[in-house]
């Protein structure tokens, strides 16, 4: 049984599919020991306090620099014996000291079919605002590992979502993350916990389906 831990930032709501996504036996092979915002007062709290899951607050703004906060997140992720760590809605950038304590042991959620509407700058309602602003027909959400480089580690899962006539951005985020990431966010947890997954030459495989 892996420990995961999961970074939060916000409302929570992929932290929520992460905690029903455990109750329901879909993720089996690792258990959600600790939830950490970048936040105070983030609402992701909330959902870990009613779940019975220890909340801790790492300030970003407390820190100088993305050094000096990935130095004491790693202090953290190792006092709790962490294992997997899960991004859900984590909107901050951690240098390669983090990825590197834990190879394809991070993932990351993104609301786009990366490498579409991703890296430095695209995140959360921004990347629809861009994706109605190019005008695609389909978007969707990406899980993948981290790496050191913003959004580029190796594809896990990718789910694609239709954009439609009247589409606003908080419209579409709403069903990338419906359709999408809420499903594929927990199974791409279970799969890393099981250790299902391979990377050769910066290509995942899924070795067995659950
Ligand atoms: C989600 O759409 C997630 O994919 C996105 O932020 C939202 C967080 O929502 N993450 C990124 O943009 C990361 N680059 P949540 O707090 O309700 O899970």
């Amino acid at each position: 049984m892996k420990n995961i831990v999961v970074l939060v930032s916000g409302g929570g709501t992929n932290l929520q599919a992460l905690i029903d996504a455990q109750n329901s036996g879909i993720i089996r092979s690792g258990r959600i020991v600790c939830v950490i915002s970048s936040k105070a007062g983030a609402y992701a709290l909330e959902r870990a306090k009613n779940a019975g899951i220890e909340g801790v607050v790492l300030p970003r703004s407390e820190y100088a620099d993305s050094h000096a906060y990935s130095k004491a997140l790693l202090e953290l992720l190792r006092e709790k014996n962490a294992d997997v760590i899960v991004y859900a809605g984590f909107m901050t950038i951690l240098d390669e000291q983090v990825c590197d304590a834990y190879p394809y042991r991070m993932i990351n959620v993104h609301p786009s079919l990366i490498p579409s509407f991703c890296g430095k700058g695209y995140y959360g309602l921004r990347v629809h605002e861009e994706a109605l602003a190019r005008g695609v027909k389909v978007t969707g959400a990406t899980v993948h590992f981290v790496t050191a480089e913003c959004d580029a580690g190796p594809i896990i899962l990718q789910k694609a979502v239709e954009i439609q006539a009247g589409d606003t951005p908080e419209v579409l985020q709403r069903r990338v993350m419906e359709q999408a990431e809420w499903k594929i966010l927990p199974l791409a947890t279970e799969y890393v916990c099981a250790g299902k997954i391979t990377v050769e030459n910066g290509i995942a495989r899924i070795t067995d389906d659950i």
